[in-house]
């Protein structure tokens, strides 16, 4: 820790906290697992009245009655990407045949000791100003802050400074360093 950065040249400023876990973390699948045919059905921007599917995925994806969605301009996608165990009484995937879509199952879990920690050993926190970064004070080797997306780029800049002091590791103190007019 570092609470003579005003003083006095401090050396160890460039020391981060090292995380306690000492176990390797291993993730064992980082893929989605897609809903089985959630690749046929096609979202697309919608022109003028009729929806105009893009040739090269005209082949492969089926063709749905059309829909505006409240936005008005996509066509609504039908069936989304996010897992749904299929239930079908003849479904290959729910069948497990040789070669289909793959199903998610209890051994794809991470080990207990190592649930929930990034590669980087600590476990993920989001803080969106100085006070909740403080809450990792005395715990800046299990947790790791994270910037919160609609914080601004002055805000960011008093929590990463907060972080230096408090020996906080951020995974996203980089950002919005170069644009300043997306704040
Ligand atoms: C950011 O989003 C969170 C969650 O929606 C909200 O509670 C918070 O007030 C927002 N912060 C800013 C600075 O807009």
């Amino acid at each position: 820790m570092c609470l003579l950065l005003n003083t006095i040249p401090c050396i160890f400023a460039e020391a981060m906290a090292v995380p306690l876990l000492n176990k390797k973390v291993v993730k064992k699948r980082v893929t989605q697992f897609k809903r089985h045919h959630s690749d046929r059905y096609a979202c697309l921007k919608k022109k003028d009245d009729g929806c105009n599917l893009l040739p090269e995925i005209y082949s492969r994806v089926m063709i749905l009655p059309c829909f505006r969605t409240h936005s008005g301009d996509y066509v609504k996608l039908t069936v989304g990407t996010n897992w749904r165990r299929p239930k079908g009484i003849d479904s290959r995937v729910r069948r497990k045949f040789k070669g289909v879509t793959l199903m998610p199952n209890i051994g794809y879990g991470s080990d207990k000791k190592t649930r929930h920690y990034l590669p980087n050993g600590f476990k993920k926190f989001l803080v969106h100003n100085v006070k909740e970064l403080e809450l990792l004070m005395m715990h800046n080797r299990k947790y790791c802050a994270e910037i919160a997306h609609n914080v601004s780029t002055r805000k960011r800049k008093e929590i990463v400074e907060r972080a230096a002091q408090l020996d906080v590791v951020v995974t996203n103190k980089l950002a919005r360093l170069r644009s300043q007019e997306d704040e």
